[in-house]
């Protein structure tokens, strides 16, 4: 599905990438039915890429991608990554394919790890059978409950191996592990950007997938009760999605971005409180805020250190809370 928000967004993103070295290329994009995987799907079709989606549909949505489904350049095929065979030739992996939603990943800890395992181990391979450059959908989540912030690259984390949240954190940190020596060992061409909190159209907000910022958005133009996890003063850093994937895709035309991890997120930190309160006043809305039990290892506060990106591709993020916020709530209303 795409409305006018979307188009202006993705024209956006298309003039700050530039298609240069990024089209008429065969891309295979893992994930391709999810919030970001989608968007990238729209900027390549768009940049004349032939895009190959594989997606097993768990947490991603057809109505995401189904305006590129009638056009001869898109092929969207329905398989777990982690079994997905080809004899197709590609020049570019994205690989996003994952559990992103925490109250999602915990009732699935054992698809979710082997997604980030068995699933970028078959996309390395691939990769490499292709020559091809496979940039992988890490996470701000590596860091666990980082006790430096904002977050550099070069700090190592501090993430409990086996608690609730492991099968995301641990799994990601073996994926990153997995590609660095894929890249070591065969000279793979594979990066991979941390992701800080992405947000905006197309974020899910139903039940178990729903993430913070579009459950808030949710509740808010409902009337119900904001529920906030703990006391709220907990902080997070929220990239709305054009900063996001116009990073993505500038560290997959970048050279220099070879075998790095690269944090993509907004350094506006701001409590998950703040965040709940201006969704309440820019919607108007009468929901009370409540508070429920912190869940364990819920990390204290996020915020990317983002000159590492900076210097490597000259990105910079275009959009402040409150326009993205305003933007994401206008596309909540319409739909
Ligand atoms: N959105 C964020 O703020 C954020 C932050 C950090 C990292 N990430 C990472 O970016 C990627 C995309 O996140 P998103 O927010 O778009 O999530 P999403 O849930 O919207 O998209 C993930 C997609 O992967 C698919 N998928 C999951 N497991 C699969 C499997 N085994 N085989 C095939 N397809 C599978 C889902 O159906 C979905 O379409 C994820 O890997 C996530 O961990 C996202």
């Amino acid at each position: 599905m795409i409305d006018a928000i979307i188009s202006q967004d993705l024209e956006t993103i298309k003039n700050a990438v530039t298609s240069d070295a990024l089209a008429e290329k065969k891309v295979l994009v893992t994930g391709g039915a999810g919030f970001i995987g989608s968007w990238l799907c729209d900027v390549l079709i768009g940049f004349g890429n032939e895009v190959t989606v594989i997606d097993d549909l768990s947490t991603g949505r057809i109505k995401n991608i189904d305006h590129l489904t009638e056009n001869s350049k898109f092929k969207l095929i329905k398989s777990d990554v982690c079994r997905f065979k080809t004899a197709d030739k590609f020049e570019i992996i994205l690989h996003m394919a994952g559990h992103a939603s925490p109250d999602e990943y915990q009732q699935h800890p054992i698809e979710t790890l082997r997604t980030s395992a068995k699933g970028t181990e078959n996309m390395a391979e691939i990769a490499r059978k292709n020559d091809a450059l496979l940039l992988f959908a890490s996470t701000s989540e590596v860091y666990g409950d980082a006790e430096v912030v904002p977050t550099p690259e070069s700090y190592w984390g501090k993430v409990n191996p086996i608690g609730p949240r492991s099968c995301y954190d641990e799994g990601k940190r073996f994926a990153e592990a997995l590609l660095m020596a894929y890249g070591k060992q065969y000279g793979l061409n594979v990066r991979a950007p941390r992701i800080f909190n992405s947000y905006g159209p197309r974020l899910r907000e139903d039940g178990l997938y729903g993430r913070a910022m579009s459950r808030f958005i949710l509740q808010a133009q409902t009337n119900q009760p904001i529920t906030i996890y703990g006391d709220g003063k907990q902080t997070r850093s929220f990239c709305y999605i054009t900063d996001t994937v116009t990073g993505l895709l500038l560290l997959t035309k970048s050279k220099e971005a070879k075998c790095e991890v690269v944090n993509i997120g907004n350094s506006q930190e701001k409590t998950i409180l703040e965040l709940a309160n201006k969704i309440k006043e820019l919607t108007k809305s009468k929901s009370p805020v409540t508070f429920c039990a912190l869940p364990k290892d819920d990390p204290k506060r996020r915020c990317p250190n983002t000159d590492k990106l900076e210097k490597l591709v000259g990105w910079k993020p275009n959009v402040t809370f409150e326009d993205g916020l305003k933007r994401t709530i206008k596309w909540f209303a319409q739909k």
